[in-house]
């Protein structure tokens, strides 16, 4: 049998997970056996009587930096020779694509370092091979809710998590627009109706027409996303 796909995550609030990841179709897939998901606690490897993770910053500053060395050791003690990706989210890093979501989703899992105050030593990014991860251009209170974004991206993309019926290829992302919009019942709601060609039974025009819309919302929505897609067609 082979094993499900695993994150382990490093943080020093690990009573945070599996929070939102315990629940929905993330939980039920968890409960399933779909995936797994370990938590290890930073501070375990923490210095003297306090187990202390950080310190303040070379040079000076503001904030506190945690350790390399304690970092690493919590790695190194249950991680070494994992072949995983080693994910340090931080608001610093490559922004997070649909496209990294895919491979990660595909692999064998990720061990994920949620940091807190100023962020980690330089030192133990590079020796320890860590890829920086923001999920955003805003800056959180630490990484474990990046964390959890980042999990949630890949488990649903995990055979057998979502429903055949779930529609992966037309969704936000996936092929570079944003999604067109969705109508349901009932057919008039506050003086609008739902758009005549959906009603049409016509599924050439249809697929048209929500092909049109899907570019509309993202020219107007992502202009850099339009940009990338122009460049593709020329
Ligand atoms: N930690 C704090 N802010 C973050 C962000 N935007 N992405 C990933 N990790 C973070």
């Amino acid at each position: 049998m082979t094993l499900p796909w695993r994150a382990s995550v490093f943080s020093l609030m690990p009573d945070m997970f599996p929070g939102p990841l315990g629940l929905s179709l993330s939980g039920d897939a968890l409960s399933r056996g779909l995936w797994a998901l370990d938590v290890n606690d930073i501070r375990n490897h923490g210095i003297g009587k306090h187990r202390n993770v950080d310190d303040s910053p070379a040079g000076g500053g503001p904030g506190m930096v945690i350790r390399a060395d304690v970092l690493a050791a919590a790695l190194d003690a249950d991680m070494a020779g994992d072949a995983r990706p080693r994910l340090l989210m931080s608001p610093r890093g490559k922004p997070l694509k649909q496209a990294r979501v895919r491979q990660l989703a595909q692999g064998d899992g990720a061990i994920i370092i949620c940091a807190r105050f100023e962020g980690v030593d330089e030192r133990v990014i590079a020796a320890r091979g860590l890829e920086e991860v923001s999920i955003g251009d805003y800056v959180l209170s630490g990484g474990e809710i990046a964390a959890m974004v980042l999990i949630d991206a890949c488990v649903r993309l995990i055979p057998g998590v979502m429903g055949k019926e779930a529609s992966g290829a037309e969704e936000s992302h996936e092929n570079g627009l944003l999604e067109y919009p969705h109508y349901t019942r009932p057919r008039e709601w506050e003086g609008m109706n739902i758009p005549e060609v959906l009603l049409s039974g016509d599924h050439a025009k249809i697929a048209r027409w929500r092909r049109e819309e899907a570019e509309r919302l993202t020219r107007e929505r992502r202009p850099d996303m339009a940009d990338k897609l122009r460049k593709n067609t020329d």
